[in-house]
């Protein structure tokens, strides 16, 4: 039996991490300014499977001192939360003081100072059990409590002196994911800029915070406070360019002598095509490379296991359609001539085009080509230009990919 190297559903991580130099190299600058008590974010945005959490596990290691940043090990106490549609102010809070928990109430005394500093929470879990929700706990009161608490921890573990924890730290670093799932009732935008300000006036400033999720993440700050994003350097993850996609390939490959005991190669034609596949995505690497590997003997991967794994049966095109676009492109609409615009516009990947270029390509009538522009934009399946007419696109370039490769599949 063969072991897959290639793992297409879940985030990588540091040995085979290609890339990002230039996000890696900003996140590092923030590292240390936080260390020196200047404290402030990143907001990590990018379409999905491009990268996201792999970068933050990634920014953890760093942090952590497990890799060195700049050539010191930093000793950061990180907090990694997921922000599901659930998530309320006191879950957040609530996962915030648990993972600090964790790491900080270790002994008898530190797990009394912990008690101490934090114990606003159990009188707000009690409160919340016994009157019903009819009379919540204050939601501003909860934030109050929250910020100073995390301040005193914050002064707690970046000094070794008086009453204090185990250990010193440069600071802390919440890590946040998923954070497109934050609903409008997390107000997030307010919250993140209420308690930077509170640290500042508190003196406290070794917290960062960084944040990633969908690009749609950036205008729920905005939405939720429009100066909130200032607090973030702001970084787009896009494609990861040839040599980075080699690079990924070349280590995951190193990885499966690791696991099957013997060196696992690839035709260069194949490696050619894997390349081109993938497109720079990192997550179509993966699933490329899986479904070929599936297929190959263990030992060469062939350029002929790279065209049947992908657009074979069961291949990696339909595993990736079915993952990110299926749901888009076949269910969430029914008619033909929605498709067929789509189509269109999947040629200009992510770019923006014009109704003009659209109608010069659309065979049927114009009427047909409002309604089917029209249905896709209130289904937010296309995106329309703020302030410009008749100028639209595609959510990411990753589904423009997959309605390519979906037509090449059609055709074929
Ligand atoms: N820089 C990288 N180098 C190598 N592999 C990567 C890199 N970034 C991502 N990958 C791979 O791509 C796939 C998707 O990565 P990841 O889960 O980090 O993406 P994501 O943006 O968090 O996706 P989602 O939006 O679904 O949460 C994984 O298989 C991961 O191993
Ligand atoms: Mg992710």
């Amino acid at each position: 039996m063969k072991i897959n190297p290639f793992n297409p559903n879940s985030p990588t991580g540091p040995g085979m991490f290609a890339g990002r130099i230039k996000e890696i190299e900003a996140i590092e600058q923030i590292l240390l300014q936080t260390k020196a008590n200047k404290g402030h974010g990143f907001l990590l945005l990018g379409q999905r499977g491009i990268g996201k959490t792999s970068l933050l596990n990634l920014v953890k290691y760093q942090a952590e001192g497990k890799i060195q940043t700049k050539g010191q090990n930093l000793n950061f106490l990180v907090v990694e939360i997921d922000i599901t549609k659930e998530t309320s102010l006191f879950t957040l809070i609530k996962k915030i003081e648990l993972a600090l928990k964790r790491k900080l109430a270790k002994s008898e005394p530190t797990r009394k100072l912990f008690s101490d500093i934090w114990n606003f929470l159990g009188k707000v879990e009690i409160a919340g059990v016994k009157v019903n929700t009819s009379q919540e706990y204050d939601k501003e009161l909860l934030f109050e409590e929250f910020s100073y608490s995390l301040a005193d921890t914050l002064k707690r573990i970046t000094v070794n002196t008086g009453d204090n924890f185990e250990s010193t730290h440069d600071g802390i670093l919440i890590i946040i994911d998923e954070t497109d799932n934050a609903t409008k009732d997390l107000d997030l935008g307010t919250f993140f800029k209420l308690l930077m300000e509170r640290l500042q006036k508190e003196g406290s400033q070794q917290l960062m915070i960084g944040i990633a999720g969908l690009p749609k993440t950036k205008e729920i700050l905005i939405e939720s406070h429009p100066s909130s994003i200032r607090i973030f350097e702001e970084l787009n993850l896009d494609r990861l360019s040839d040599e980075d996609i080699k690079y990924v390939i070349k280590s995951v490959l190193a990885h499966s002598k690791q696991l099957n005991g013997h060196a696992t190669d690839i035709e260069q034609i194949a490696e050619n095509d894997l390349v081109r596949l993938s497109e720079g995505f990192p997550h179509f690497i993966h699933q490329y490379g899986y479904c070929a590997f599936e297929l190959s003997d263990g030992v060469i991967i062939t350029d002929e296991n790279i065209q049947k794994g992908a657009f074979g049966n069961n291949g990696a095109i339909e595993k990736i359609g079915d993952k990110y676009y299926r749901d888009d492109f076949y269910n969430k609409i029914k008619v033909d001539s929605y498709r067929q615009v789509l189509i269109i516009m999947a040629e200009k990947l992510d770019d923006w085009v014009t109704k003009k270029h659209i109608k010069s390509k659309f065979k049927g009538q114009s009427a047909t080509l409002d309604n089917a522009i029209n249905a896709l934009r209130t289904r937010g399946i296309i995106l329309s230009k703020e302030g410009t007419q008749g100028t639209y696109r595609l959510q990411d370039k990753g589904f423009a990919w997959w309605i390519a490769m979906n037509q090449k599949k059609e055709e074929k």
